[in-house]
């Protein structure tokens, strides 16, 4: 079994009986699943110790979003986690942000207003000052993340390069048997909306068949897809760039970065895929 430390303090002690020793670290707000389980074995497989954090943030919730609602299962992650991880730092919100030593609030700025951001404002902005926060924690070398929340990925990649560390990891999206994407707010689903929610894959999947005829058919066909589907509200599809996360023309050739958001019921779901732009 992982060992459960609740203090930045006695993360540090832990830290310092393995000198020398590479650090994998997963953060998560909990809820683990399949998809949580993979980001930790890759950890397991890059470094020589693993720490997952569980915390959820509330600084990057907004106001009448879920932070209260967000499932805790903390016993429930822990025996998921089985021996995966060396280490889970699962702290008290005052330990991650105490009051005598306030984060250090680090913006997104424009690459963090569009997409997800539009629709959850300062959402990135609190993101990336707790995994600010939790990188100065845990000191990891390499930090891993899923591939699923492409504007977060793009934003840590980021923040990672500007402080000069740790190395950041992407790990694929694992689906289920159908192609949805895993998400801890797949359990939000009502059976209804859970087997329409097909239709994200599905968009995604029309955009990559579609890519030869150009970047605005492509695009059409997936949003044709979700709009086809009478529960599916769709936000948004586009193709961006992964340079500066801004949507990419008809004229790009290259590699760029499919996000797709769709609500179904109060549950909005996200994709993503790396779609090559002859
Ligand atoms: O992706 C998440 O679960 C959260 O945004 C993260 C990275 C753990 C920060 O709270």
């Amino acid at each position: 079994m992982a060992e459960l430390v609740t203090t930045a303090a006695k993360l540090d002690a832990w830290r310092a009986t393995i000198p020398g020793k590479r650090v994998a670290f997963v953060p998560t707000m909990g809820a683990l699943h399949e998809g949580h389980i993979r980001l930790v074995e890759r950890a397991a497989e890059i470094a020589d110790a693993v720490v997952v954090s569980i915390f959820v943030n509330p600084t990057q919730f907004g106001k009448g979003e879920d932070f209260e609602r967000y499932p805790r299962t903390l016993e429930n992650d822990l025996a998921l986690l089985g021996d995966l991880a060396d280490v889970v730092y699962a702290p008290s919100v005052e330990d991650v942000y105490p009051p005598d030593d306030p984060p250090v609030v680090t913006s997104a700025g424009p690459a963090g207003a569009g997409f997800e951001g539009a629709s959850r404002p300062g959402h990135f902005d609190g993101m990336l000052t707790v995994v600010n926060r939790l990188f100065d924690i845990v000191r990891p070398d390499v930090a891993v993340f899923g591939q699923k929340d492409a504007q977060q990925v793009f934003l840590v990649k980021r923040l990672a390069a500007e402080r000069g560390s740790p190395e950041i990891d992407v790990v694929r999206t694992v689906r289920e048997d159908d192609g949805l994407a895993r998400s801890s707010r797949n359990r939000y689903l009502s059976a209804e909306d859970r087997a329409a929610a097909v239709a994200v894959p599905a968009a995604v999947w029309a955009v990559a068949r579609d890519i030869e005829a150009g970047v605005s058919a492509a695009l059409a066909s997936g949003r044709a897809v979700l709009a086809s589907q009478p529960l599916a509200r769709l936000d948004y599809l586009e193709l961006v760039s992964p340079t500066d996360f801004t949507p990419v023309g008809e004229d790009f050739h290259g590699v760029a970065t499919l996000v797709v958001a769709a609500r179904f019921g109060n549950t909005r779901l996200l994709d993503t895929e790396t779609i090559t732009v002859p």
